[in-house]
């Protein structure tokens, strides 16, 4: 992955700090977009540059901000010129009793994971064919798929909705990007855990084969397959990642 250039959107925080550390850890050159995360983004480009002479670039963008968007693809293309990989990793998760379910939330929850998705891959999609060369995963969740929790139906829509657009951009990108989508199960991340009981925990284990969460690297070391050219001939796919479940 050396001199490759990577886009990670929400890329200072939970998974998406991971993914950044283990394609740094690759040679890889790395803008972390972030929204509120600051410091831990010009932390972590203190600590992974030094560390293995790439180049980070930390944008501060909410993905859902059409003028930031752009703002952030320009201010990448005057940087390193061309963006290799791309990964659509942020996204928002608004727990709440489906009792409390309400249409603001649930347009917050869209416009993040699935407008903001397809505003930036939209203007990534079109660098990227005209280079000739790109690699997009989309980060969904089992719960787009086959995992139903009332309680988070808007996000559960968002992520099946990111499905959809994996295989539109896989299509419109064709055939210079790839483009597919990885739907983790359970993933041992800090705003995962932090509202969980021990006891639920335990339960929703006791559901997938493995009988544990994933480790976030478990997952980082899956989208660095899917963007590198070892995955060359996997195109328009949503690969569940969940340690197989009941
Ligand atoms: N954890 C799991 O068990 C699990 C399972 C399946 C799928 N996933 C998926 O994996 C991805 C990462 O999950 P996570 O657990 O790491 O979530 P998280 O800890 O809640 O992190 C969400 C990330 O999204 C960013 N973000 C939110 N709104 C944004 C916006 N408007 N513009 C730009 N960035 C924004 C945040 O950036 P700031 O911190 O800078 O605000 C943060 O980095 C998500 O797509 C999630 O749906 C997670």
């Amino acid at each position: 992955m050396k001199n490759r250039v990577c886009l990670i959107t929400g890329g200072a925080s939970g998974l998406g700090k991971s993914i950044v550390e283990f394609l740094a850890s690759k040679g890889c050159n790395i803008i972390i977009n972030y929204n509120t995360s600051k410091n831990n983004a010009l932390k972590l480009k203190e600590e992974l540059e030094k560390e293995y002479k790439i180049k980070i670039l930390p944008i501060k963008c909410d993905i859902a901000n059409e003028i930031e968007v752009t703002k952030m693809v320009n201010e990448i293309i005057k940087e390193f010129g061309k963006i290799d990989y791309l990964v659509n990793n942020a996204a928002v998760c608004i727990d709440s009793l489906f009792a409390d379910k309400n249409k603001e939330n649930f347009i917050k929850t869209l416009e993040v994971n699935v407008v903001g998705t397809f505003l930036v891959t939209k203007l990534v999609g079109q660098i990227m064919y005209k280079n000739k060369f790109g690699s997009i995963v989309n980060i969904s969740s089992t719960n787009g798929i086959d995992k139903y929790y009332p309680m988070s139906i808007d996000y559960d829509a968002s992520k099946a909705a990111v499905n959809s657009l994996t295989h539109n951009f896989a299509l419109e990108f064709a055939p210079y990007v790839r483009v597919n989508a990885i739907a983790p199960g359970w993933v041992k991340t800090e705003n995962e855990l932090k509202d969980l009981d021990l006891d639920y925990i335990k339960s929703e284990e006791e559901k997938i084969f493995i009988q544990r969460f994933a480790e976030k690297e478990e997952i980082a070391k899956v989208i660095y397959f899917l963007l590198s050219d070892d995955s060359s001939y996997i195109n328009n796919q949503v690969i569940k990642v969940d340690g197989g479940t009941y």
